[in-house]
């Protein structure tokens, strides 16, 4: 790298900017990995203000300027962005000011404080007050580049941290598998959607691969580095809903030691993901639809609006429409979720898809396992095109996990590894003709009850493993473990 050289800070930088033009070694181009990154420039002396801008601006940020604290604190409040770049010596509200009043309030922006010369020691003092770094006058565009870079890196790192897989999802990002005509349907409303940042409803019954597709969203759109906040609304008591998705500020309660952010602001410039929204109690859901139409939210405990630039992708595997009727489900918020539905068939209705799902699902779990790769006999791949899958795929992924453990050494998978379900009729009837009288039943009660008939049933045979029950029964262990929970009320 050639020698920097040094510029005084105002007219020289203005200067030096259209001279060099570029950085050195990197077309203009790169810059467009800045696309999307939003810097607030807070900085007194007007040509240096716009100087800067303009060089950040080549680079394809997008760059809000502020010619004071009081300003710059005003325009963070309004508005969301990753990079605040400020001089420390400003008039009124000082660098240092700004710094500790939006600390708290936005853990997430990356703080980067420009010092005049001879200023180190504050500067230093900044970092321990929370600033990713510091920069001192005169420098190079490409000194400032590079540590806004890093100081980005360290951040996804961190955000990637957070959208680690939560224990109920396997943690895969591979693509969605499927050439029939339902699933290229599927990825064609995926690539459609990806890029904005459109509501989409994920739909289709327990077990197609709703948090696929919307990783699949997730991952093909522009907010791809930034955190994927999944939440399953089915999973989270009803009590604990709130401090969950807004978290809260310190002391808001007795045990609120810690400020603690809620999902929807570990989410900020990314995406969450509303899985099984048909669970949320009805007092959060009007907390949602104010946070879908305001993008803004409050902590427990707090005064202040906290901004959000979130993408929010919700999914369900039961009928919305149905709650909305009966009342469950509030009708504003079901139209504001409904922006753009995508329905997942199930496997039943693309049978097509298995010789390719198949061999995946194999190598998938033979390489968690860290056994050697199995492959499927005709027969026996026979069997699987002819069985139903109502789990469809997490289903077909326990079953062929089950075939692999029986298969032992073999080196094939036999129609006797399968389970019995997979040999039996496929419209056998797991339970007599029902009849209804004519005073009619008490729907939800007998539902209710069949559940738990089920759920008993399941951890019978699994000798009470409620891993090995979950995977009888299909469900996610999350979902049983929040199903017997309903079923047995802690005692007051
Ligand atoms: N098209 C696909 N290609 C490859 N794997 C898939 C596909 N669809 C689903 N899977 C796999 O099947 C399993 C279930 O998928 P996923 O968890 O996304 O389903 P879901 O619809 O969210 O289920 P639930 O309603 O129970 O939450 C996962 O392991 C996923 O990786
Ligand atoms: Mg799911």
């Amino acid at each position: 790298m050639r020698d920097p050289v040094p510029l005084s800070p105002h007219k020289t930088l203005d200067t030096h900017l259209k001279l060099k033009g570029d950085f050195v070694g990197k077309p203009m181009s790169q810059g467009s990995q800045f696309k999307d990154q939003r810097i607030l420039l807070v900085e007194d002396d007007a040509e240096l203000r716009s100087s800067l801008g303009t060089a950040l601006r080549e680079f394809s940020f997008e760059v809000d300027l502020a010619e004071d604290g009081l300003e710059a604190i005003r325009k963070i409040k309004q508005s969301v962005y990753d990079i605040l770049l400020t001089d420390l010596r400003l008039p009124g509200l000082s660098g240092e000011e700004v710094l500790c009043q939006t600390r708290e309030l936005y853990p997430d922006l990356i703080v980067i404080v420009v010092t005049g010369y001879g200023d180190v020691r504050n500067a230093v003092n900044m970092m321990k007050l929370g600033a990713a770094d510091y920069i001192q006058k005169p420098f190079l565009k490409e000194e400032l580049l590079l540590r806004i870079e890093k100081a980005l890196e360290e951040r996804r790192w961190r955000w990637h941290s957070r959208s680690l897989p939560q224990p109920s999802s396997n943690g895969e990002f591979v693509d969605l598998l499927g050439e029939s005509p339902g699933m290229q349907q599927v990825k064609a409303r995926v690539s459609q959607v990806a890029s904005l940042r459109t509501t989409v409803l994920i739909l289709g019954e327990t077990g197609v691969g709703k948090e696929l597709v919307a990783r699949a969203i997730h991952n093909n759109s522009p907010r791809k580095d930034a955190p994927l906040v999944t939440v399953n609304c089915g999973a989270i008591p009803s009590n604990l809903m709130e401090d969950e998705f807004f978290g809260h500020e310190k002391g808001a309660f007795t045990d609120a030691q810690q400020l603690r952010l809620g999902r929807f602001e570990q989410a900020n410039r990314g995406t969450i993901f509303l899985d099984e929204i048909s669970n949320m109690p009805p007092e959060l859901q009007g907390k949602l639809l104010r946070v879908l139409q305001e993008r803004e939210c409050q902590r427990v405990g707090g005064s202040q609006t906290i901004r959000l630039d979130i993408r929010i992708l919700a999914a369900t595997n039961t009928n919305l429409e149905e709650r909305v009727q009966s009342g469950a489900f509030r009708e504003d918020l079901f139209y504001r979720l409904n922006v753009f539905p995508i329905w997942i068939p199930p496997l039943r209705e693309r049978k097509e898809d298995l010789p390719l799902l198949v061999p995946h699902l194999l190598q998938k779990i033979c390489a968690r396992e860290g056994i050697p790769l199995k492959q499927i006999t005709q027969e026996a791949m026979k069997d699987l095109i002819r069985y139903d899958w109502p789990g469809n795929i997490r289903q077909l992924e326990n079953a062929l996990e089950m075939a692999i453990i029986l298969a032992g050494e073999r080196e094939y998978l036999l129609p006797g590894d399968l389970p019995a379900l997979c040999h039996r009729p496929a419209e056998t009837p797991l339970f007599p003709n029902i009849g209804i009288p004519p005073e009619g039943v008490d729907f939800h009660r007998l539902v209710s009850e069949f559940e738990k008939a089920l759920i008993t049933e399941g951890l019978k045979i699994a000798q009470g493993k409620r891993s090995k029950a979950a995977t009888l029964l299909n469900l996610k262990r999350t979902t049983l473990l929040e199903k017997l929970r309903r079923l047995q009320p802690t005692p007051s």
